[in-house]
């Protein structure tokens, strides 16, 4: 579990759409690379993909946030990209997970809900964050 002492700590999410088919492999190769980088940044959070469209949390130091916000925007496999919260938080919702993945199969399994609201569209963005924060009570 990551203690922060008296470190400005920040949540970004966003949704995107992916650019191109991805395959389970690369989406493998992803996840993999990204909780290793988080972990190294004390970055925690929650990647979700489904149907196309990447959705994500993650918390950590503001300027860690930033620098890594910059890497995301600027990654090819993200064709539109939208950023739902960037905000100040008192603790991290997900403070044993560098990076938790969720699936097709995971969300259709746990996760209904979140089928309805993974497609990109402006009006369930708060209905969409509100259902990633949520799977931090599965900790
Ligand atoms: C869907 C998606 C999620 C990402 N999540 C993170 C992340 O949690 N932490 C991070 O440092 N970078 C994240 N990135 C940026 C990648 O880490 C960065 O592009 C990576 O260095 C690419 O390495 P690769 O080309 O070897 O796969 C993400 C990129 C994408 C497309």
């Amino acid at each position: 579990m990551i203690l922060d002492n008296k470190v400005q700590l920040f949540e970004i999410s966003y949704v995107s759409k992916a650019a191109q088919e991805i395959g389970l492999s690369s989406l493998f190769h992803l996840f993999n690379v990204c909780q290793n980088k988080n972990k190294k940044n004390n970055l925690t959070g929650v990647l979700f993909f489904e149907n196309g469209h990447f959705a994500q949390i993650l918390e950590g130091e503001r300027e860690i946030i930033l620098k890594t916000w910059d890497t995301i925007l600027n990654d090819q496999r993200h064709q539109i990209l939208r950023k739902i919260s960037f905000k100040e938080i008192d603790e991290r919702l997900f403070p044993n997970w560098g990076l938790r993945f969720y699936g097709a199969e995971k969300i259709a399994q746990d996760l209904p809900q979140l089928t309805k609201v993974l497609d990109g569209l402006e009006s369930h963005d708060s209905e969409l964050l509100e259902i990633m924060r949520s799977v931090s009570l599965n900790n």
